[in-house]
């Protein structure tokens, strides 16, 4: 594969030299020619999520090489960017904006209504007790406004609403504070908030555990509502919390086909791929034969999914738009404390001293 060659080449040195006629032309950078995303780029960006702590360093330089989209991994959400209301945190979230410019990358928006990470406050009136919908409604939308309008010449995309349907049992949508509230109401209300602050941006509901078929069942049904009832809704985000016994290929197709035939665009927004069995939401217990190694087995099976997996998504390049890592190397990743606290987890492309893994070598093969 022609870009293999440049990339084994281009190691080690900083600046590629291409002579024509005997002359040397313009040295072009390595960093800017060499890495997953030139390889992808006649398919897909490809993405990670960051930290401040990224921005600088080894890290900086590795994801410059290798990423062309950023996406927040906290920043941006309700409470880190409004702790309180009307208080704004915009400092970290402005700095990774600036870093995206300086280096010509797209950046993803994540995420504006979530269960999770978001401030007492939204919910509650001054007394300490529960805020009626109305209320909730007008503060989701001021929310909404003043993040998505602050960075709306910045961000092509947001993840408008994360994680509303429920995973198990009977139940459609989680029972979160947003939905005891409001019922399903704040779902359509926050993608008009934010097409009504930025109509460029793209629109997306993401989830976890979305190829599960009991789960994607529930979610078709709601995107097909949204859908007809006219919501600007763009986009379905599938996490990609993987791991190296899920999905299947076919249960992996069938899910792309699935939100294919909604008319949306599709992205891959978290990618990682867990060396342990269970996904997100599964079990929280370490079990005894974890010894926090990545062994050569467990190195054999996430080579030959991750090789799946991007063999699954070249095919569907017609309706992704996206793929994007959770994290940036296996130094750190937030499935080092997730589910299990302190358990090491070992599932992206760059190992502990961000060095390209052989699984990278599987996903740029093709
Ligand atoms: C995670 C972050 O990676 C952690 O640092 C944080 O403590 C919790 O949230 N689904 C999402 C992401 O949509 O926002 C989550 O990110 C991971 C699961």
């Amino acid at each position: 594969m022609a870009y293999f060659k440049i990339l084994v080449m281009s190691i080690g040195s900083s600046f590629l030299l291409s002579a024509c006629d005997n002359q040397i032309q313009e040295a072009e950078p390595v960093s800017s020619v060499t890495g997953l995303k030139d390889i992808y780029a006649d398919y897909f960006p490809i993405g990670a999520s960051l930290s401040p702590a990224n921005l600088s360093g080894k890290d900086s330089s590795l994801i410059v090489t290798e990423f062309n989209s950023v996406t927040a991994e906290n920043v941006m959400k309700p409470s880190p960017i409004q702790p309180e209301q009307n208080q704004f945190n915009w400092g970290p979230a402005d700095a990774m904006v600036n870093f995206v410019e300086e280096n010509g990358l797209k950046m993803r928006g994540h995420t504006l209504c979530w269960h999770n990470q978001v401030g007492d406050w939204m919910f509650e009136n001054e007394e300490g007790g529960e805020v009626d919908k109305q209320t909730l409604l007008r503060r989701l939308k001021e929310h909404i406004q003043a993040v998505v309008g602050r960075y709306q010449d910045h961000i092509y995309a947001w993840d408008v609403v994360n994680e509303v349907i429920a995973d198990e049992g009977e139940a459609w949508y989680r029972d979160s504070r947003w939905y005891q509230i409001t019922g399903e109401e704040f779902i359509a209300k926050a993608f008009e908030y934010a097409h009504e602050a930025d109509s460029n941006a793209t629109l997306f509901y993401n989830d976890y555990n979305a190829t599960n078929p009991d789960k994607m069942e529930k979610i078709v049904k709601m995107l097909t509502q949204l859908k007809e009832e006219g919501v600007p809704i763009h986009g379905m985000g599938l996490q990609g919390h993987w791991s190296i016994y899920y999905p299947s290929e076919a249960q992996l197709r069938t899910a792309l086909e699935t939100y294919k035939e909604l008319g949306l665009e599709i992205q891959i927004t978290e990618l990682d791929i867990s060396v342990y069995p269970g996904e997100s939401g599964g079990r929280r217990e370490k079990s005894a034969d974890e010894l926090d190694t990545f062994t050569e087995e467990m190195e054999q099976q996430q080579i030959a999914q991750y090789k799946m997996i991007f063999k699954v998504l070249r095919d569907y390049r017609d309706v992704i738009t996206g793929v994007t890592f959770w994290n940036v190397s296996d130094a750190h990743s937030w499935l080092d404390n997730f589910p299990v606290k302190g358990r090491k987890n070992y599932p992206l492309l760059f190992d502990q001293n961000r060095e390209r893994k052989k699984a990278y070598e599987a996903v740029i093969d093709f």
